[in-house]
C-alpha cells in the first residue's frame, strides 16, 4: 500500500523547543521523517549536532532518522557567539535525564570536531532524500539558522520545483500583527527577540533568510511561523502538567492527570521548565515559554485529515480572506550593530493583493489541538522506549 505520510526533512539547532519538533516530526502518524540536518545556532554545530543525536536516542528513533552536521556559521558572516542565556551552556541546559547518544552525525568524520567542512554533506544528503521523493510531496522544515536550506536550494535550483513546501520557524512581523504578548527588555515592549527588531533565526544569518524570501517561486511555497504566532503557544504550568502525567492511563491522581509520568516525560518537562525561567529572567513572561518550533513541522499538515488548523487570514475579516506576504529581510549591519540597535534582522512583511502568491504567515491556531498532538507523540514515544524497540525501524 503506498505510503501517504508526509515526508519531512529537519534541519535544526536544538534547543529547547527543537527538542519538541523532532519530537513532532518522529511520532506524527502522518508524517514520515526522511533526517535531520543540524545548524549552529542556540548552541555551537558540535553542541546541536550532540543533542539532536542524544534527543532522538532518547525517543527510540536513533537508527531509523539519519542525522548530518551542517553549518558551522553563516553564510558570509563570522560565527555568532550562541545564545548561553537562552539555552544554556549545552544548548539544552536543564536536565540530567538527556541520554549519552547511541548514534553519530552520519556525517561525522572520526579524528575531525563538527567544525569542519560539514555543511555541503549535509546539503547533498537533504538533497538526495528530497529527491527521492515523488514531485510535490516533501516538506522541508528548518528551526534553527536558514544557513543550510539556502545552500540547499542555491546548490539544487531544481529542488524549487520539487518540493512541496518550506515551513520556517523564524522572524517577528510586529505591529499588532497579532495580540501575542512578546515581551519586555529593559521595560521596551519588544518585536522581535534577540535585538528589539530582529528575531534569531532570521538574525543569524539575514543573507540566508533574504535568499530564501527572494526567491519569488520558492518564497509562494513558504510558512513562515513568527513570533507574532509561536507567542500565543505558551507551555504553561498546565500544558507542562499535561505532558508530565499523560492523559490516557486509567487512573488518576487527586489533580486530575492520569499517572503516566516516565523518564521521558520528566526529562521533556525539565527542559521547558529550564525554558520557562529564561523566558521570566529575560522576557518577563511568566505564564511559560513560547514553544516556537514544533509549530513548522505542525504547518506541513495543511490540508491533511490531520490537520492542526492555522488560521492565514485577519481575525478581523469575516470574509476569511486568506493573505499572503511579500517578505524581505533587512541585512545590513553586523551583528553587533544589529546587538546596538541596528535594525538588522529584521523582517518586512508586506500584505499582497488577494490571490497573489506569496509567503503564507499565520496570525493564529488551534492552540489546544496542537498541545493534544504534542502529547500523542509523547504517548508514542513512551510507549516506543517501554517496547525497548531502539534497533527497530519504527519509522
Ligand atoms: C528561535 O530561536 C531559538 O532560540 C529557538 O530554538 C527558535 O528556533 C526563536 O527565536
Ligand atoms: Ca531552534
Amino acid at each position: 500500500m503506498a505510503d501517504s505520510r508526509v515526508p519531512v526533512w529537519l534541519d535544526c539547532d536544538p534547543g529547547h523547543d527543537d527538542v519538541f519538533a523532532i519530537l513532532l516530526a518522529a511520532y506524527h502518524p502522518s508524517i514520515r521523517l526522511l533526517g535531520i540536518s543540524t545548524v549552529w545556532g542556540n548552541a555551537s554545530l558540535e553542541k546541536t549536532t550532540q543533542n539532536a543525536c542524544s534527543i532522538l536516542t532518547a525517543i527510540s528513533k536513533s537508527t531509523s532518522v539519519p542525522v548530518f552536521a551542517g553549518a558551522a556559521h553563516a553564510l558570509y558572516r563570522p560565527p555568532m557567539h550562541a545564545p548561553t542565556d537562552i539555552h544554556g551552556e549545552s544548548g539544552l541546559d536543564g536536565t540530567n535525564l538527556l541520554p549519552k547518544p547511541v548514534i553519530t552525525a552520519a556525517n561525522h568524520h572520526p579524528g575531525l570536531n563538527y567544525q569542519s567542512n560539514t555543511a555541503e554533506e549535509a546539503v547533498d544528503a537533504a538533497a538526495a532524500a528530497l529527491r527521492s521523493e515523488p514531485p510535490g510531496s516533501a516538506w522541508v522544515v528548518a528551526t534553527g539558522s536558514f544557513t543550510n536550506v539556502a545552500s540547499l536550494f542555491t546548490k539544487y535550483p531544481e529542488l524549487v520545483g520539487h518540493v512541496r513546501g518550506l515551513s520556517l520557524m523564524g522572524g517577528a512581523i510586529g505591529g499588532g500583527f497579532t495580540r501575542a504578548v512578546m515581551g519586555y527588555v529593559d521595560g521596551v515592549p519588544r518585536v522581535g527577540n534577540w535585538t528589539q527588531y530582529a528575531e534569531f533565526n532570521v538574525l543569524a544569518d539575514p543573507e540566508a533568510a533574504q535568499s530564501i524570501f527572494g526567491d519569488e517561486e520558492l518564497a509562494a511555497k513558504t510558512t513562515l511561523i513568527p513570533l507574532d504566532l509561536t507567542h500565543q503557544v505558551l507551555a504553561t504550568q498546565e500544558v507542562r502538567g499535561l505532558l508530565l502525567h499523560g492523559n490516557t492511563a486509567t487512573t488518576t491522581t487527586t489533580k486530575g492527570y492520569s499517572q503516566g509520568k516516565t523518564e521521558l516525560r520528566t526529562m521533556l518537562v525539565e527542559l521547558l521548565m529550564f525554558f520557562a525561567k529564561t523566558y521570566s529572567d529575560v522576557f518577563g513572561i511568566t505564564e511559560g515559554p513560547p514553544l516556537h518550533d514544533p509549530l513548522a513541522v505542525a504547518a506541513v499538515l495543511a490540508g491533511l485529515s490531520s490537520e492542526i488548523p492555522f488560521y492565514d487570514y485577519d481575525p478581523a475579516d469575516t470574509g476569511k480572506t486568506r493573505e499572503r506576504y511579500e517578505v524581505s529581510v533587512i541585512t545590513k549591519g553586523t551583528y553587533d550593530e544589529a546587538r546596538a540597535g541596528a535594525r538588522t534582522g529584521q523582517t518586512v512583511a508586506k500584505l499582497l493583493p488577494p490571490g497573489q502568491e506569496g509567503v503564507r504567515i499565520p496570525r493564529g491556531l488551534d492552540i489546544p489541538m496542537f498541545w493534544k498532538v504534542i502529547e500523542e507523540c509523547v504517548e508514542r514515544a513512551d510507549a516506543a522506549n517501554k517496547a525497548g524497540l531502539p534497533f527497530m525501524d519504527l519509522n
